[in-house]
């Protein structure tokens, strides 16, 4: 039974959304919190109106929205000419099927695991959504704007979305996602894009060795070898142990000697 097992989730979501709630709290003083629900189909009758403020609130911070994203209303900004019970709103229903999706993963399917233990983090909104209404990641915000308008138009959008979002946890604005990027362009035999990728990398990273390294293997598939053994030797230099950076300089000493 859906409505039982979902017990567990919304404990989370309460402890979760209880952080947030000074913030939301003085912009929703006004919302007429309904006593008895009317139109529950998820979430178990036992919910009391605490419980469902503080799941409404997390909701809506997991998924960078207001309750208009999710409830029909006359004026969004007047919470009296609400329909909370309405299940007219298309994302109200889309809700409803991730709630089930979550507790089936979090009773269901995490349970399964032989390692499973009951004090292990259970998978919530914000683990996929972390603020936005789709999930998405870096490389699906990126590779469609490459292929489209250009390595340069991505960079650019790529610079917009971490002025905007650093922090927040919403992209890995990490040194390891722009690095898959730049395989991925390689890979797909985009060498030209790649570079430019692992170069937003170094400027963005300038004390990782590892960005570098990656760097000057796209040099060195684009014949640029000078290139190659400047960014080899930063690596080096960042990383010692570097082995691969190390024997990549060998190589190149000789082949830049005989040029
Ligand atoms: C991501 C979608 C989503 C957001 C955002 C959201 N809600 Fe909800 N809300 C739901 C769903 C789904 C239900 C029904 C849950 C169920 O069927 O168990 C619900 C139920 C309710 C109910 C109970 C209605 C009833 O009597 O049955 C109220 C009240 C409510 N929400 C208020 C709010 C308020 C206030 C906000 C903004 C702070 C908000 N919700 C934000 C999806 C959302
Ligand atoms: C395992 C990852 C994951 C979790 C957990 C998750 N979602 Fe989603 N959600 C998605 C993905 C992926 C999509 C987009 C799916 C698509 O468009 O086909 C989505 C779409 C949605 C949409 C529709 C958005 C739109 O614009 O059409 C809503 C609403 C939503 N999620 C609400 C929630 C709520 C509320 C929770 C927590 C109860 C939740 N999600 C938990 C992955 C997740």
């Amino acid at each position: 039974m859906i409505h039982g097992k979902f017990t567990n989730s919304l404990r989370l979501w309460t402890i979760i959304a209880t952080a947030l709630f000074s913030v939301f709290s003085s912009a929703y003083t006004q919302v007429p919190w309904p006593e008895k629900m009317q139109n529950l189909k998820v979430l178990p009758e036992s919910t009391t109106t605490d419980e469902l403020r503080t799941t409404m609130f997390g909701f809506s911070n997991a998924l960078g929205v207001n309750c208009v994203y999710c409830h029909v209303a006359e004026n969004r900004r007047d919470f009296a000419t609400y329909d909370f019970v309405s299940d007219s709103n298309k994302n109200k229903i889309s809700a409803r099927t991730m709630m089930r999706m979550v507790a089936e993963i979090n009773e269901k399917q995490l349970t399964k695991l032989a390692g499973h233990s009951t004090s292990a983090l259970s998978v919530d909104c914000v683990t996929c959504h972390r603020g936005k209404q789709k999930p998405t990641t870096l490389e699906a915000e990126m590779m469609p704007t490459i292929d489209a308008d250009g390595v340069t138009a991505a960079i650019e959008k790529y610079r917009a979305l971490r002025a905007q979002d650093y922090g927040r946890g919403r992209y890995d604005f990490g040194v390891n996602s722009l690095n898959q990027l730049g395989y991925r362009l390689l890979t797909n035999g985009q060498l030209n894009d790649a570079i430019a990728i692992f170069k937003l990398n170094v400027e963005m990273n300038p004390d990782a060795a590892n960005p570098y390294d990656s760097l000057a293997e796209a040099y060195m598939k684009s014949e640029r070898k000078w290139l190659a053994f400047i960014n080899y030797s930063k690596s080096l230099e960042l990383n010692p142990r570097n082995s691969n950076a190390e024997k990549m300089l060998n190589e190149l000493k000789g082949a830049l000697n005989n040029d």
